[in-house]
């Protein structure tokens, strides 16, 4: 007869970490990538084998309902970033430092990401920025902390880019793309991503990269790909970007379920018996004779 429980018998998944990403780079092997911002999602994540889960600042958006990512807090960031480690024990996790939380000075710069690390458990940050974040990436790797950069269409920065737009669409912007890439790789990154770029840009960056690649909006050529997961389930999503695939409708489950629920409660339908604790018949005849006499 088997010993094995259920949960013994469950393959264990082994902890993502730096080198398994670096492995499936050198394999060939696309690295899966998504956000998640609590702990059921992040829970769901990692059953299913998500490499990495990215905290995003988008969370001002898809959990705050801001209309960008500026008014994002580091202790926003910090709050969301432990519940996803809790319920993400395996994936890789990237705590994504908000707007100024390094853009004033490399000290804050390495304060904030080591918050993330000391408080959250996180894997490694994200900061948005080439050459001039190339200070703050050598800065917080010297900490020991992993940075991911991220390229291209970087939103907290959407004002200077003249809105939300697909970046590198010409040979100089494509050229200045490659030497950033470069730049953040000798700062010290462990992986860049690269969001709303031409595929054939982004090909050539990861062609020339010897770190893990990640694209939104990037094309099928980078390392990985990531999704904002609100986007992919059709969770609340407004206007969602041409690069989006939406895997489900989830507005439309939950609508569903909300009004069915509304209706039963009003006519009564719910609760039913199967919902209500039971008191036996004799200690309901005491109570009642108890609450008579009163
Ligand atoms: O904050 C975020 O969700 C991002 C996406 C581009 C993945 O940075």
């Amino acid at each position: 007869m088997s010993t094995w429980t259920t949960t013994e018998k469950k393959p264990v998944r082994k902890k993502v970490t730096i080198h398994t990403l670096m492995e499936k780079k050198a394999k060939g092997e696309k690295i899966t990538f998504l956000t998640a911002y609590d702990y059921p999602t992040a829970a769901i994540e990692d059953e299913v084998g998500i490499d990495l889960i990215l905290v995003g600042d988008s969370l001002g958006m898809c959990v705050y309902g801001f209309d960008s990512t500026l008014p994002v807090t580091m202790d926003m960031m910090v709050n969301h970033s432990k519940a996803v480690r809790k319920g993400a024990p395996n994936s890789f996790v990237i705590g994504d430092m908000p707007y100024l939380s390094y853009q004033i000075s490399v000290e804050q710069a390495v304060a904030n990401a080591g918050r993330l690390m000391q408080e959250c458990g996180v894997d490694g940050v994200k900061l948005e920025g080439g050459l001039e974040m190339a200070d703050r990436v050598q800065a917080i790797t010297k900490a020991g902390i992993p940075v991911m950069g991220h390229l291209g269409l970087t939103p907290q920065s959407a004002s200077m880019l003249g809105g939300f737009k697909a970046q590198g669409k010409n040979v100089d912007a494509a050229l200045k793309l490659m030497e950033e890439a470069k730049a953040l790789e000798e700062a010290g990154c462990v992986s860049i991503l690269l969001e709303a770029i031409p595929a054939e840009v982004a090909q050539l960056i990861t062609e020339r990269a010897n770190i893990p690649i990640l694209g939104i909006g990037a094309g099928p050529y980078c390392d990985g790909q990531v999704l904002v997961v609100h986007d992919l389930l059709g969770f609340f999503g407004g206007h969602v970007a041409k690069f989006v695939k939406q895997y489900a409708n989830m507005n439309e489950i939950i609508e569903k379920a909300l009004t069915e629920y509304k209706e039963e409660v009003e006519s009564g339908a719910f609760p039913a018996p199967e919902h209500c604790y039971k008191i036996k018949e004799e200690e309901l005849e005491k109570l009642r004779k108890a609450v008579g006499n009163k």
